[in-house]
């Protein structure tokens, strides 16, 4: 996993780019953010508002209108990625600094009411592996968004990315529900991003009381 642009200084500036709009439209002028939006919005009016962007990047989600009216934003990732890209991007950005893959422990994940994976899932080698993990501390609303789910067995394929290369995931969609379903979550929508026609955005919220583990 180390050999993933994600763990890569130099692929830091690239990631700024990024975020810069230089390489893409940025998260406001994409064409899946209005999706990313309305989830927020379904959330925002069912909880207090203590949102995670767990695999932040440049913690650009922070900017955003909704966010910023109604939402307290923290933003999570590898310290790399905090320390070159977050903290050049956003400075005042309040950020943890964590692996979703290594570290044992990632229980400060369960002080949320909502978790937002942008594309985190989505770079992951062992896909089900680590949203059972991250769910497992998931205390009420998740959003999963543009994330591949497939009919066949879930597989992984990589591309170059930031100047380096990254895993993309495609989950099976069976396995996929099977899991969010064991963790006692809900969908409460689940929609195609159009990216591609395996992408897709969902919100999750946990069905029972959240027990700390
Ligand atoms: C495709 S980027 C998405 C970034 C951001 N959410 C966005 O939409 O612009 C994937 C993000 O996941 C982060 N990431 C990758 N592996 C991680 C890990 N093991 N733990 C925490 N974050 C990780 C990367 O550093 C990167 O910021």
């Amino acid at each position: 996993m180390e050999k993933t642009c994600w763990y890569k200084e130099e692929c830091c500036n690239e990631m700024i780019r990024g975020a810069r709009g230089e390489l893409w439209p940025t998260l406001d002028k994409s064409n899946h953010w209005y999706i990313l939006e309305d989830l927020l919005r379904i959330v925002y009016g069912q909880t207090t508002p203590l949102l995670l962007d767990l695999g932040c990047g440049a913690g650009d989600l922070q900017n955003q209108q909704i966010v910023r009216d109604r939402y307290e934003y923290y933003g999570a990732d590898l310290s790399n990625v905090i320390n070159n890209v977050a903290l050049e991007m956003n400075p005042r950005g309040e950020y943890v600094k964590c692996d979703v893959i290594k570290d044992m422990n990632i229980d400060f994940i369960s002080i949320f009411d909502v978790v937002v994976m942008n594309a985190l899932i989505d770079v992951m080698e062992h896909p089900i592996y680590i949203l059972g993990k991250i769910l497992k501390q998931c205390k009420k609303y998740v959003i999963i968004h543009r994330q591949n789910l497939t009919e066949k067995e879930t597989y992984i394929t990589t591309q170059t990315s930031y100047g380096g290369i990254t895993n993309i995931s495609h989950i099976n969609k069976k396995k996929f529900f099977d899991i969010i379903s064991r963790h006692k979550f809900d969908i409460i929508s689940l929609k195609k991003t159009g990216l591609t026609s395996e992408n897709h955005s969902l919100l999750l919220k946990r069905r029972e009381t959240y027990k700390k583990q």
